[in-house]
């Protein structure tokens, strides 16, 4: 490799400057290594013991506003938007101003909807 013309590439598992722990301190990880660290727990208690503007990435792929039930527990369609308020408000507090949110909500429809606008013309 010429060091010249190929700059150093950060390594996935170089050493980090903070270990993601340090966010929650009063939160003991479920699993942890030298890069990272996992919570198991409801995301929304979690998200709250973060500070604002401290992480670049939400990922998440919640419950869907499915028309039946699944076991985990899924609100109605209905109550579906103020539900996934209570995660988006602290999603959005604690992200930074650059940061992305990457949210995967599965497909779903209301049958019929949206109406189908049918014109014809005669000429
Ligand atoms: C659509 S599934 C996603 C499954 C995931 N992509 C996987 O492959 O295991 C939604 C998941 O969110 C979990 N969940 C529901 N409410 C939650 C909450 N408040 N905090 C954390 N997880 C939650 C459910 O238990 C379920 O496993």
């Amino acid at each position: 490799m010429n060091q010249l013309l190929d700059p150093p590439q950060p390594s996935l598992f170089a050493p980090i400057q903070e270990h993601p722990n340090l966010l929650m301190p009063s939160v003991e990880p479920f699993y942890e290594t030298r890069s990272g660290a996992a919570y198991l727990g409801d995301s929304r208690d979690l998200l709250k013991a973060m500070p604002d503007a401290s992480v670049n990435l939400v990922f998440t792929s919640p419950p869907y506003a499915l028309h039946f039930k699944k076991a985990y527990g899924n609100v109605s369609k209905s109550d579906y938007v103020d539900w996934f308020l209570t995660f988006a408000r602290e999603v959005h507090r604690v992200l930074t101003d650059d940061g992305s949110f990457v949210l995967n909500i599965g497909g779903s429809w209301n049958p019929g909807e949206p109406r189908a606008r049918c014109t014809t013309s005669s000429s």
